[in-house]
């Protein structure tokens, strides 16, 4: 893996695009409940600050397909920023367009701008490459350099992360280059047993578990991805999420020895902390109520699983962690990490707020800021953003 490193070009009164991975969570009242996204990226920034650049930040928040949605805005993200940073952040209303542009030009050394979320516009998820080269060759025209600071969307074959870097010198940034390293020791030569454990809200990463299967010992699931399998399996699931694109591929593999899945749940008639809970087998799940925990059995079984473990990595929470009431299983499963003496590797997103939520953070050996693309990494996929990186090393090694 051969790409720039943040200290290979020279930043003096240069703009530098720098794309983030500012996709965070925000409560009801639009409050961001967990910002580590914004903090782990501070040393990029700071260092582009002290080499006098001209800061143009944009990233992308949710999936607003194509439109603008006010809580998706970057604005709350500006004045957080700005908070940590300690100096103004201007947070624009567009991320394309000539009051843009203007803005951009007026810039001087150590000003940084924020542009609103890439996903307003359908172009930066396009799947007309064209369509994506476009909108990539416009953000690219605004700076002399791209930094691609946002691990979390490495994985995706998007306009700001893969096509801007055809157009311009490019490089990754420090979080994006720590993350490859770290992971990349546990990835080429992981110590066994090795267990993953996965669960969480997107049940793509069904796509993964192929590749996975020929690398673990065990692969224990939670989430929605294992309401699929028991939705496969022929499971009455009440009113529990599942992905009804993935249910047939999920038979496929439901033959698969590796694949563990919960023998019990934790049902609730309601998403709420003030929901009825009740623990059932996963034959006994009741119409209308929905599996939003692994159950006590399913939580115990796993514990013992994870004990013999030398290698563990952890995508995605048990169920719905963010209401106590239903927290019980991963609480177990992070706290059988942490007392572990095997490398134990958490993926982003949810994976790493609830380990924040039980301070078990500080316990892991590492706590990734992604978690489709840790768990891409982990199955073997290439990033296509960093194979757009290397790319570009290849085309400016020269010129530089
Ligand atoms: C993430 O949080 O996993 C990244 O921001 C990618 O988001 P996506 O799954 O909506 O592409």
């Amino acid at each position: 893996m051969k790409f720039f490193k943040l200290s290979d070009f020279d930043y003096t009164n240069k703009r530098v695009i720098v794309r983030t991975g500012f996709d965070i969570p925000f409560d009801d009242n639009g409050n961001i409940t967990d910002d580590s996204r914004i903090r782990k990226i501070m040393p990029s920034l700071k260092y582009l600050l002290k080499k006098n650049a001209k800061i143009i930040i944009i990233s992308h928040n949710g999936r607003p397909k194509g439109k603008y949605i006010a809580k998706l805005s970057m604005e709350k993200v500006g004045k957080r920023l700005s908070k940590l940073l300690k100096q103004k952040v201007t947070t624009l209303d567009d991320c394309i367009g000539n009051s843009v542009r203007q803005s951009i030009e007026e810039m001087s050394s150590g000003n940084i701008i924020l542009l609103e979320n890439l996903r307003f516009h359908k172009e930066e998820k396009s799947k007309d490459k064209a369509q994506r080269d476009q909108f990539g060759k416009e953000l690219a025209s605004y700076a002399d350099y791209y930094v691609n600071e946002a691990f979390a969307n490495a994985h995706r074959k998007h306009a700001s992360m893969t096509s801007i870097p055809q157009y311009i010198p490019s490089c990754a940034g420090l979080l994006l280059e720590q993350e490859l390293k770290t992971m990349g020791k546990v990835i080429h030569s992981p110590k066994k047993p090795y267990i993953a454990i996965i669960g969480g809200k997107k049940a793509d990463k069904i796509e993964v578990i192929n590749n996975l299967l020929g690398k673990v010992n065990k692969i224990l699931l939670g989430g929605v991805l294992a309401n699929t399998f028991l939705k496969a399996k022929g499971y009455n699931i009440g009113k529990s999420l599942y992905d009804k694109e993935t249910v047939n591929f999920a038979k496929k593999l439901l033959k698969e020895r590796k694949i563990i899945l919960p023998s019990d749940v934790a049902v609730g008639d309601k998403y709420k902390n003030n929901a009825h809970k009740k623990n059932v087998s996963i034959d006994d799940i009741p119409n209308g109520w929905t599996a939003l925990d692994i159950g006590k059995k399913t939580a115990n079984t796993y514990c013992k699983l994870l004990k013999g473990a030398k290698t563990i990595v952890f995508f995605g929470t048990m169920g719905a962690f963010e209401l106590t009431k239903f927290s019980y299983g991963t609480k177990q499963l992070l706290k059988a990490m942490a007392s572990s003496s095997a490398d134990t590797i958490l993926g982003g997103g949810d994976s790493a707020a609830s380990a924040d939520k039980f301070r078990l953070e500080n316990k892991m050996t590492h706590v990734s800021t992604g978690g489709g693309a840790s768990l891409a990494l982990f199955s073997g996929k290439e990033l296509s953003s960093v194979k757009a990186l290397e790319d570009n090393y290849k085309k400016y090694r020269n010129k530089i």
